[in-house]
Parts: structure tokens; sequence; C-alpha cells
């Protein structure tokens, strides 16, 4: 069967012609196209030749197509051999570079390697909880979420990295103590690896949870760029990633392009719903719709303001809800012992209800007592 192939970026036809005598099916776009093809659900060509002999430089959303779609090779065609863009590109997924001058046989070649070899990276999924406003219970969410993902996934791994400059929580909300940071993580983008990356995480001890902790001083190159390789190295490493992310951190808020899930937590003030309905609008319009959920924490049925005004002011259905108890909240926090922990209150299920709705994770009943591990014991995937 013929290959379906995409080419993106091409000032010239010579691609196309180089391509046209082998029995394919072509179609060229713009780069500004890419985006729209990365979609979760664009129907993908088999081989997506990327052009960036003129332009010198990787789209970023090229990331997001193979996060979003492993299984589309990815051939980039360039003037040369870039070592900084090619583990750029490496680190993005894309399968084959071929520099300037680009034969019809290299380009047949590497369009045959790509189309034969199966992905072997599982992509994890990042979600991202920004706090509508400061104490609403953001962190207690994030922490718990992870918790609760880190036990349902058992030896998949669960990641949790909080964006908070200096005082950020987790540590002490998960029991750990951490050396280093998202800071020292930013600092280091160009020698991100496994090993690298283990040292800067601490794991904790009674969640599993892997955490790359707040930074305790100014992060000193909190930009797009880095923080969207850092996401991207996560996804590839950890299957669930979850972010702690302040309001105010325009430049992380800027990089949530590879985000599966966007959760703004809100409560039932005014001032915050309100708040929730700025942020949702803008992440909305960057992120699309469907991306962006709303997160009631400490909810009361009997507040004033319902699940319905919330959902009229900030325009967005509010898809979970987080009960309030203070008592037990504030317990696990000062015992470094999240609450999705626990057994038996209405805190831990929200927890791991969210966790196992987020992740796509079906639980399914049984007539049996769940043994130790709650309802994690009847999970299934
Ligand atoms: N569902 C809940 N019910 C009752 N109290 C809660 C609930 N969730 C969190 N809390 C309490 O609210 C306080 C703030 O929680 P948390 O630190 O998670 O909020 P935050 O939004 O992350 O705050 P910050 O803006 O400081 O980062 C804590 O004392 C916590 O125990
Ligand atoms: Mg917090």
């Amino acid at each position: 069967m013929a290959l379906n192939i995409t080419i993106v970026g091409s000032a010239d036809r010579q691609i196309e012609e180089l391509l046209r005598s082998q029995g394919t099916r072509i179609r060229s776009m713009p780069v500004a196209e890419l985006l729209a093809l990365a979609q979760p659900g664009a129907a993908q060509p088999d081989v997506v030749v990327l052009d960036v002999r003129e332009s010198g430089a990787l789209p970023p959303t090229i990331v997001t197509l193979k996060r979003q779609h492993p299984a589309t090779g990815v051939v980039i065609v360039a003037a040369r051999m870039d070592p900084v863009l090619m583990v750029e590109a490496m680190r993005a997924g894309v399968n084959e570079w071929l520099a300037e001058p680009v034969t019809a046989g290299d380009i047949s070649a590497a369009i045959e390697r790509v189309t034969s070899v199966k992905p072997t990276t599982v992509h994890g999924q990042i979600f991202a909880f920004i706090g509508a406003k400061g104490g609403v219970g953001t962190t207690t969410i994030a922490v718990n979420v992870a918790t609760a993902l880190a036990h349902a996934a058992e030896d998949e791994r669960t990641l949790l990295m909080d964006f908070h400059l200096s005082y950020g929580d987790a540590a002490v909300f998960l029991g750990a103590e951490p050396r280093f940071s998202v800071a020292d993580a930013m600092e280091n983008t160009h020698r991100l690896d496994e090993a690298f990356f283990e040292s800067l995480v601490v794991r904790s001890k009674t969640t599993g949870v892997h955490l790359l902790a707040s930074a305790e001083r100014a992060v000193g190159a909190m930009d797009l760029r880095r923080i969207a390789t850092l996401l991207q190295f996560a996804a590839t490493h950890y299957r669930y990633t979850l972010l702690d992310v302040p309001r105010s951190e325009v430049a992380v808020l800027d990089a949530l392009e590879g985000v599966a899930s966007i959760m703004i937590v809100a409560n039932q003030e005014l001032a915050t719903v309100r708040n929730a309905g700025r942020i949702a609008g803008t992440l909305r319009q960057r992120y699309g719709k469907d991306r962006v959920k709303i997160v009631v924490s400490r909810f009361d049925k009997q507040a004033e303001i319902g699940v319905d005004d919330v959902e009229r002011v900030v325009g967005s259905p509010v898809k979970y809800t987080v009960p309030s108890d203070y008592r037990t909240a504030l317990n696990a926090l000062n015992k470094g012992r999240p609450v999705a922990l626990d057994r038996d209150s209405k805190l831990t299920s929200a927890f791991q209800a969210m966790a196992f709705d987020l992740a796509g994770m079906r639980m399914e009943k049984t007539a049996e007592a769940p043994r130790s591990g709650g309802l994690f014991g009847l999970l299934r995937k």
C-alpha cells in the first residue's frame, strides 16, 4: 500500500520531487498547520518529513505531535548536521535526520527505517494543577492524586514537580527531604539524562512518588524552552507527571502544550471563582477547551455559590469536587502522609476517583472486600 507522507515547511518542491518517484501519496503543508496535525484526534500520515533547511529551527509543535502520535514517523531534512538541534530533535522523539545534499535514495532509506520501527518509548501523561487563588488546596490535590496514581500504577513511575519558587509545600506534604530542585533541573536542561534526573528527584518513602521539589532560590533560566524540555523529558521517563503550578508562573503556563489535562483549582468564594474564570479563559484559548478542567476544592453542598454558579462564571464544567475536611487534611499534612494512603475517608475516595479518571483507568467493583490496597486492589487498566 502506498505510504502517506506529509511534507512540512518546504519552501521549494525539491523533497516532493525526490519522493514523487517512489509511489507515495504526498501532501504539503506550512509549519503553522503542524499544530492541527498534532491534535489528539487528527488523522496521521505514516511519515512527516519536516523541512528545516531554511528555518534551521525545530517548531515546538513537533514535540506535541510526537507526544500525541508517537507512531507517526518524523524525518527531518536540514541544511547540515547540527548537534544541538539534533539532540533537541531526538528528545522530541524525531526518528531520522537527513542533512543536505539529500538524494532520493537517502530519503527512501530513512522512510523505510521509520515505517518499519515500532515506537518503543511509552509516553507518559502530564497533569497540571493551578490554584485560582492561594491556599485553596492545590498542593493537597496534586500530592494526593500523585499518591493515588503511584499506588494504582504500581511499578510505573509517578513524578510530581513543584514549580513554586521557594516555600513550595509538596515536599512537606510527601514527608520528603529534597536536596535538589526544579532550579537545578532548569539550569541543566542540556545535560538531562536519566541518571542526572534521578539524582535531582527524591522518592517519597511513604507514597513512592518521585518529587522534583520547589526551588529555594531564584531560578536563573525559567524560560519556555527549558520548561518544555523538562516536561518532555519527564513524559518520556514517567508514566504520570503532575505539576503544582503557581498561577503567577507565566513561563510555566506558557509551556503546557504537551499537558493532557490542566486543572484549575477553585473554591466557592466569589473572588476565587472570578480568578478561575480569568485563568480558564486564557488557558482555553491557548490549549483548547477540552483540556481545561475545573476542580472545586473544600466543596460544601450548602454553600451559597454552587457548582452551577461556578460553571457559569468560569465557563468550563466542574469536573471534580473534593469534599471539605480540614481536620483530616491538616493531620495528613502534619504527618507528611497524604490522605490518599488512608481508607474510608471521603477525601481519600475523591482523590482516588480523580486519579483514576485522569489516567483513563477504570474501577471494577467486586463483591470481595478490598485487600490492603483498598480501592487500588480493584483497579484494572
Ligand atoms: N479538602 C480540604 N478540606 C479542608 N481543608 C483542606 C482541604 N484541602 C486542603 N486543605 C487545607 O488547606 C490548607 C491549604 O492547602 P494547600 O497548601 O494544599 O493549598 P494551596 O492552594 O496549595 O496553597 P498555596 O497557595 O499556599 O500553595 C492546608 O491547611 C490544608 O490542610
Ligand atoms: Mg500550594
